[in-house]
């Protein structure tokens, strides 16, 4: 994949790194950056040689927020492009990311504030070094978690937490993070790509069709009724069945059947078909 000035990508084993790419500027996301990880985004959702999306930032920081300096104040007087970028930073750390057809995985590897928890919070998954610092900044200069980021707090963090660090602006460690369920879990930075690299190449394993189908049965619930949940996980099913011309039958259950393999203790791939 061609590569563009603001954001890297890498595929590696079925796993695609893409990588926030201002080190300089802790990772901040400029206009730029934001334009080009929608179009990254893009490439990557039917690149047919990755699996799995990893995203990660340069350096010692995994992303400092919005650029403050080329967002809020170069663009201050420039309403159409302020909301041109603002509905394209909006798009890709909330939509894109949330409906995404392949399995992600935010890696923060240092420093992430601000608008950086839209990213970790679209991400399916999140994994952090313990070294990490985590902070809600915007109270610490007078704004309060805007754009996408007070609803991915609603969506992850309980309320006590959420209010807690939007009101205080206290930067908090990995270990917390996890502890709030922020993340996943927390590594010590040394041990953190191998962690996920580890993680990512397992689900990498699962059938996409079905790895898409887990995250569509439960994002979209999340805003159904009980009674529309039902119904839509039915047409799921049906059309997971088409997508795989029924191979969830046949190999899935069939290979168990025949004594090839245990799927309570394992994937599809013990089975040796
Ligand atoms: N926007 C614009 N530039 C930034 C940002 C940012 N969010 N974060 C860092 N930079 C720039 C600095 O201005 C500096 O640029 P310069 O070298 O041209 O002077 C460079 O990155 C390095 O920053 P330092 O502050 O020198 O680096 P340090 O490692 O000491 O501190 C830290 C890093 C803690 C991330 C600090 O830069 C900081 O507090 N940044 C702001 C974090 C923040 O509040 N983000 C906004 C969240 S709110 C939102 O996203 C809407």
């Amino acid at each position: 994949m061609a590569e563009s000035s603001t954001v890297t990508v890498s595929i590696e084993n079925a796993i695609a790194t893409v990588t926030l790419n201002r080190p300089h500027k802790r990772n901040a996301m400029s206009p730029t950056l934001h334009v080009e990880m929608a179009e990254v985004l893009e490439k990557l959702r039917y690149e047919p040689t990755s699996r799995v999306v990893v995203i990660t930032g340069a350096g010692e920081s995994f992303c400092a927020g919005m650029d403050l300096k080329q967002f809020f104040m170069e663009l201050e007087n420039n309403p159409p492009e302020f909301d041109r970028i603002y509905r394209i930073a909006t798009e890709w750390r909330y939509r894109t990311l949330r409906y995404y057809p392949k399995p992600t995985i935010a890696m923060v590897n240092g420093y992430c504030f601000g608008g950086a928890f839209s990213i970790v919070e679209g991400c399916d998954l999140a994994f952090a070094a313990k070294e990490a610092t985590f902070g809600l900044s915007e109270i610490n200069f007078k704004h309060y978690p805007g754009g996408s980021v007070s609803k991915s707090m609603a969506n992850l963090l309980r309320p006590r937490d959420a209010l807690f660090y939007a009101m205080t602006g206290r930067p908090f460690k990995g270990d917390r993070a996890k502890e709030i369920g922020f993340i996943n879990e927390a590594y010590p930075l040394a041990d953190l790509k191998r962690e996920v690299m580890e993680l990512a190449s397992e689900i990498a394993t699962k059938d996409p069709d079905a790895l898409a189908a887990c995250k569509d049965g439960y994002k979209f619930s999340l805003e159904m009724s009980s009674e529309a949940a039902m119904n839509y996980s039915a047409a799921k099913s049906d059309q997971l069945t088409l997508r795989q011309k029924g191979s969830w039958r046949s190999e899935g259950i069939g290979d168990f059947l025949q004594g090839k393999y245990r799927p309570g203790l394992g994937g599809h791939e013990k089975a040796g078909g």
